[in-house]
């Protein structure tokens, strides 16, 4: 029986930032991850950061190269009728956001754990959790064929939607939120510079498209498609011409076809588990929430529960108080709902939904409206940014 302070299941950016956070602070930690370290290492995802994640990645320690590598972007623009509307996000708050690859925070995060010494179990089978009611919970997984047990005081479920830990909790106490859109994203990556120095998330007859990037020399770039679609269905050829179609033409002229790096298609789905917390289970991250990508706040998210839940373990450690365990989930929720809230809202007005005329309308006089009103824009901005952390104890 192996003893430690938190057990951590999961090796994604929410476990990985915690245990860098707590063995900063001296407290002990056990990652447990269900994948091999390259197969982590080597998921595509988002890369947008709001100043309050890049924040807590500097004082993890790990920002050194997100500050050499990362770009700072001051504002963000929105397609529509073929017209470009850019928001001024520096303007409007004082604020920017960071690009920068969630894949590249990753390694960065698994480096500084490899360098910190502090234990991780890579191809972790089977893991359990036992006795989260009770001040002594366990956690057992099979590694290599061989059964084994850990000890500890507190277990952070940072295993995703798909994990074990939110499974974990009973129905009786668990109430989830969900709402699943009738189409996904088909995203490419590929080595070609991007049309343009700021995302463009576009709105078109057609359906939405997004052009990000992760560098001056590689593009992401995202059509909706629909949920019967197959990503073998689409070559890259076909990605760039509807792609084209949507961006606006002065984009599209600046688009040149090239071979995509990764090309995958993802749902989209808007989902809260409440409470994040049972007994001395804690859930962070995609575990407990999920975000539909066009707000850019899945990461963003993840990176404030991680804050929140090192706040209350530090809290608990050093004071010997609970009051920061005890407030974790409802500090968390008030922040999870305003980002749920304004990712639907970005989603609702950037896609086009099946035979809907009148919300048709409401889309178009919506965004006309934000490109007139300052109030509206500041209202996209300070949320596109990313709303201030909840003091602990502010709640
Ligand atoms: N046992 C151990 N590990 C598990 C288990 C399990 N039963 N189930 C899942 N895992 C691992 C997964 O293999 C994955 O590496 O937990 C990790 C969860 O990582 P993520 O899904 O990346 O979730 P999180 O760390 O919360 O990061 C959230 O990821 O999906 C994006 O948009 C999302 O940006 C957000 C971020
Ligand atoms: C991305 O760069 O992959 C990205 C950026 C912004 C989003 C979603 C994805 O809203």
């Amino acid at each position: 029986m192996k003893r430690t302070q938190v057990a951590i299941v999961g090796a994604g950016p929410a476990g990985l930032l915690l245990g860098q956070l707590l063995h900063k602070e001296g407290i002990d930690t056990l990652i447990l991850e269900r994948r091999s370290a390259e197969y982590v290492g080597s998921r595509i995802r988002a890369g947008v950061l709001e100043p309050g994640t890049v924040d807590v990645l500097e004082r993890a320690g790990v920002a050194s190269r997100l500050h050499a590598e990362g770009l700072i972007h001051d504002g963000v623009e929105i397609g529509f009728r073929g017209q470009r509307h850019r928001i001024d996000l520096k303007a409007l708050t004082g604020k920017g956001v960071t690009v920068y690859g969630q894949t590249e925070i990753t390694h960065d995060l698994m480096n500084a754990r490899a360098a910190s010494g502090a234990p991780s179990v890579y191809e972790a089978e089977d893991v359990a959790l036992h006795e989260l009611a009770g001040t002594s919970p366990r956690v057992s997984y099979r590694h290599q064929g061989v059964a084994h047990e850990v000890a500890c005081d507190f277990i952070a479920g940072c295993d995703g939607f798909h994990g074990v830990s939110r499974r974990s909790i009973p129905a009786s106490v668990l109430k989830v939120f969900e709402r699943v859109y009738p189409f996904g994203w088909l995203g490419l990556l590929a080595d070609v510079p991007p049309p343009w120095h700021e995302l463009i998330y576009a709105n078109s007859e057609r359906g939405f498209a997004l052009a990000s990037l992760r560098s001056p020399t590689r593009v992401r770039c995202y059509v909706q498609c629909s949920l019967e679609d197959r990503v073998e269905n689409w070559s890259d050829e076909q990605f760039w011409d509807e792609f084209r179609r949507r961006i606006g033409d002065e984009m599209a002229a600046r688009i040149s076809n090239a071979p995509s790096i990764e090309k995958s298609i993802a749902p989209l789905r808007s989902f809260v588990a409440e409470p994040l917390r049972f007994g001395r289970l804690f859930l962070a991250g995609d575990a407990a929430h999920i975000v539909p990508p066009t707000g850019a706040k899945g990461l963003n998210l993840a990176a404030s529960d991680v804050l929140y839940l090192y706040e209350s373990l530090r809290s608990f450690y050093r004071e010997k108080s609970e009051r920061g365990l005890d407030e974790y989930s409802p500090r968390c929720l008030k922040r999870i709902w305003r980002a749920e809230r304004f990712s639907w809202w970005m989603t609702s007005q950037l896609h086009r939904f099946p035979d809907d005329a009148f919300g048709r309308r409401m889309q178009e006089t919506e965004l006309e409206y934000l490109f007139e009103s300052r109030a509206a824009q500041q209202s996209m901005a300070e949320n596109y940014v990313g709303l201030p952390f909840e003091p602990m104890g502010g709640s």
